[in-house]
C-alpha cells in the first residue's frame, strides 16, 4: 500500500493531480493537505467541496500563527524583493513543512505538488521536501501539462473543477500579500483593470493617522491596543487597504531567470515595513543602517528563494537581533493618497540629541559650532590633492628635526 500526500488547494492543477498520481504514478492512495496561511474562507470551502467530490481524504492545517511570525521576522529585516514583501515566498516553507508533517504522520511514501516548471514555488516546496526521505512528485511539470490539457482531462473525467479560483487571473492570497498574474497581465504593456484589486481601494482623498508600537523590532500594537501577529496583520490589511496602500506592479525576475509581470496587494506589509524603517532611522547609527541594508537584502533574497532555514539566514538574524534590541518605540503613520508615510517617531533609545542638532543652540557640553571648522578644513582633503587644487610648490613643510619621541 503506497500513499502520497498532495499539496491540495482544490484548484484545477491540484485537482487533476489526484487521479494522475494514482494512474500515472501508481500510488494506491492520495491524501490532500491544505495549509491555512490566511487564504480567504472561500478557498477552504472550495478545497473541502472538491475533496468531497473526489472522495479525497483531506486535511487542513492551521499555520497562520507560524506564518504571521515569519512575516514579522521579515519586517525586522525590512524584507522586500523588487518591491514585493514576499507573501507567497515566505508562505511556501511553512506550507511545505506542514504537509511533510501530515505525510509522516500518515505513513506516506511520497509528497506531491501541482506547481508548473516555470515558477518559484516548485523550488521552494522541494527545497523543504528533499531534506526528507520521501519521494517528490510534480505531475504538472513532469507530465508537461498545460491548462488547456487539464481542462479537457477534467471534463473527460467529470472532475469537479468549477470552484472559485478559476477566473482569468492566477491568484495567490495569504495574510501578507495577494498576488495576481497571468492572462492579459502577461503583457507588460497592459494596464491592469480595477477589478484585479480586492484588498485595496482607489484613494479617495481621505486621510487617517495611526500609531504603531514596536518592541525589539516587532510590531505589537496599533493605537495602544496590543494585538497578536495574525490580528495585527489582518487589521492593517483592512485599514490600510481602504486607503489604497500597498499596490505593486512589477517585472519580477524569477529564480529560473524568467521575467514575469506581477501585481501585488500588501497593505499591512507596506505599512509595517515603512513604520519599522522609520523607527530604525531614529535609533540605529548611520553605520548600522548602512551595513544592515546589506544584511536585509541577503535575508530578502533567501526569503524569496524559500531558503529561510539556511545557516546563512540564522547568521544574518544574529546581526538583525542585535540591532533590534533598540527598535522599541512608536511610529505615527499617515494614510494619504495611497501611501503609508511615517510622520512621527519616538523611542527611549533614540540615537538623537535635539540640543546638538538644533539650529538654536551654539554650545552644548564641550562642543561648540566652531569645532566643526577643523573638520571642514580636512573634508575632501584627498580630493583636493588628487585634483591638484593644492599647489605643492608653495607648501611649507616643517618637520621636527631634533628630539622627537623615539
Ligand atoms: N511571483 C511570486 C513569487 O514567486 C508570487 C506568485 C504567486 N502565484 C500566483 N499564482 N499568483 O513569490
Amino acid at each position: 500500500m503506497t500513499r502520497v500526500a498532495l499539496a491540495f488547494s482544490g484548484g484545477l492543477d491540484t485537482t487533476v493531480c489526484v487521479p494522475l498520481l494514482e494512474e500515472e504514478y501508481g500510488y494506491d492512495d492520495v491524501i490532500g493537505v491544505t495549509v491555512d496561511v490566511g487564504q480567504p474562507a472561500e478557498e477552504f470551502d472550495e478545497a473541502e467541496e472538491t475533496a468531497d467530490a473526489l472522495g479525497l481524504e483531506h486535511y487542513v492545517v492551521d499555520a497562520r500563527a507560524e506564518f504571521a511570525q515569519l512575516c514579522l521576522e521579515g519586517v525586522r529585516a525590512n524584507a522586500t524583493y523588487q518591491g514585493y514583501p514576499l507573501g507567497t515566498a515566505l508562505a511556501r516553507p511553512v506550507i511545505a513543512n506542514a504537509i511533510l508533517e501530515v505525510a509522516l504522520e500518515n505513513d506516506c511514501d511520497a509528497l506531491a505538488h501541482g506547481c508548473t516548471g516555470k515558477g518559484n514555488d516548485q523550488l521552494r516546496f522541494e527545497a523543504v521536501w528533499r531534506s526528507s526521505d520521501l519521494e517528490v512528485c510534480a505531475p504538472v511539470r513532469e507530465l508537461g501539462l498545460t491548462r488547456e490539457w487539464e481542462l479537457e482531462y477534467a471534463a473527460e473525467r467529470d472532475l469537479p473543477v468549477d470552484g472559485g479560483n478559476d477566473g482569468a487571473w492566477s491568484i495567490d492570497t495569504n495574510l501578507w500579500s495577494r498576488s495576481v498574474e497571468g492572462d492579459e497581465l502577461e503583457d507588460p504593456n497592459y494596464v491592469p483593470p480595477a477589478d484585479i484589486y480586492e484588498w485595496t481601494q482607489d484613494p479617495t482623498g481621505e486621510t487617517e493617522e495611526i500609531v504603531i508600537g514596536f518592541e525589539d523590532g516587532y510590531p505589537v500594537s496599533v493605537d495602544g491596543e496590543e494585538l497578536e501577529p495574525v490580528a495585527l496583520i489582518e487589521h492593517l490589511n483592512e485599514l490600510a487597504g481602504s486607503y489604497g496602500v500597498g499596490r505593486t506592479d512589477s517585472m519580477e525576475d524569477r529564480m529560473l531567470g524568467l521575467k514575469v509581470r506581477e501585481n501585488y496587494e500588501h497593505p499591512a506589509a507596506t505599512t509595517l515595513l515603512n513604520a519599522h524603517e522609520a523607527l530604525e532611522g531614529l535609533v540605529l547609527t548611520q553605520e548600522e543602517r548602512e551595513f544592515k541594508q546589506l544584511i536585509d537584502q541577503r535575508w530578502s533574497k533567501k526569503g524569496y528563494e524559500g531558503l529561510i532555514d539556511a545557516p546563512l539566514v540564522r547568521a544574518l538574524e544574529g546581526f538583525i537581533a542585535e540591532t533590534q534590541t533598540r527598535v522599541t518605540g512608536t511610529v505615527t503613520i499617515r494614510f494619504e493618497g495611497g501611501q503609508a508615510r511615517a510622520v512621527a517617531r519616538d523611542s527611549e533609545y533614540a540615537a538623537y540629541s535635539a540640543a546638538h542638532a538644533s539650529f538654536d543652540t551654539e554650545t552644548v557640553g564641550d562642543i561648540t559650532q566652531e569645532d566643526a571648522t577643523g573638520v571642514a578644513k580636512y573634508h575632501g582633503f584627498q580630493r583636493r590633492l588628487a585634483n591638484n587644487v593644492i599647489d605643492r610648490e608653495d607648501e611649507t613643510v616643517s618637520l621636527a628635526t631634533d628630539g622627537g619621541d623615539d
